[in-house]
């Protein structure tokens, strides 16, 4: 994992803006898998600046979410759809009809069929050049919480009591918090050609350590990153202050700037 530090949450968005950006310019059909969340915001406001400012092109970028709240609808202001329109669709020159989230209106008896049908719309897209990634204060990525098979594929999953409490936040009380999420799975997300892991925040620091630097475990499903050949994460400063290898990591970048390569 290629483990790249920055001061502040402003810098870790830029960092992780021009990823994105090069990305969508070498291939302007590319692929890309979001993330819902406090995380990503920074990052897709700075996308959306880039498209208004410099041009930058999503008319054939095609997109696919990591989850949606099992029973909320599109319209729904804390829907992840709804999210995604308000924090960037609806700021950059993206074709709706080529932005995937899964349905959190589908019905249980369809469910299976329905996740089945998206990881098939992925497939036949090409794959995910590029997946955004948060972390959850129990290790999740997307919404595998601990115990998912790092196997595991896009499916209906029970949430978490904290994942409930830290997601109350956008809700008017925990009650309102769905129960159940569809999700895209740990093996979904591995083949993904390139992975983007970000976090920020104190409140972070503990499971950033464990994911990057722990051991491998279905516990803490981030740490199946470290499966992954090509995953950069981009750690703001307090998220990263538990790695005990923070000086490697900030001497690794520095040397390959000095070497005239980007280590990103
Ligand atoms: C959201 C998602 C989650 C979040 C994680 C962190 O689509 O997949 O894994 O990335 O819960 O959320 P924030 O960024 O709000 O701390």
């Amino acid at each position: 994992m290629r483990v790249v530090i920055r001061k502040d949450y402003e810098a870790m968005s830029k960092t992780a803006a021009e990823i994105v950006a090069r990305l969508v310019r070498s291939k302007p059909d590319c692929v890309l898998g979001l993330a819902t969340g406090s995380t990503p915001v920074g990052l897709y406001q700075e996308l959306a600046r880039m498209c208004k400012e410099e041009g930058l092109d999503f008319s054939r970028v095609t997109t696919f979410n990591l989850d949606e709240y099992f029973g909320l609808s599109p319209d729904h202001p804390q829907s992840y759809r709804y999210f995604m329109n308000d924090n960037l669709f609806n700021h950059i020159n993206i074709k709706k009809e080529n932005t995937h989230v899964p349905d959190g209106t589908v019905s249980l008896d369809k469910v299976e069929e329905f996740c089945a049908s998206y990881e098939k719309m992925i497939k036949e897209a090409g794959g995910i050049d590029l997946q955004v990634l948060g972390i959850g204060g129990d290790g999740h990525i997307a919404f595998n919480e601990p115990g998912s098979s790092l196997a595991s594929r896009t499916r209906l999953i029970a949430l978490e009591e904290q994942t409930r409490i830290d997601n109350a936040r956008f809700f008017d009380s925990l009650d309102e918090v769905p129960r159940a999420a569809l999700s895209m799975g740990v093996g979904t997300i591995l083949e993904a050609k390139c992975c983007l892991f970000l976090a920020n925040g104190r409140k972070k620091a503990g499971v950033v350590a464990e994911s990057i630097e722990g051991p491998i475990t279905s516990q803490i499903t981030a740490s199946a990153l470290q499966l992954h050949p090509n995953t950069i994460a981009i750690i703001e400063e307090e998220a990263a202050s538990e790695l005990k290898r923070k000086e490697y990591y900030l001497y690794a970048e520095k040397m390959w700037k000095e070497l005239g390569k980007s280590m990103i």
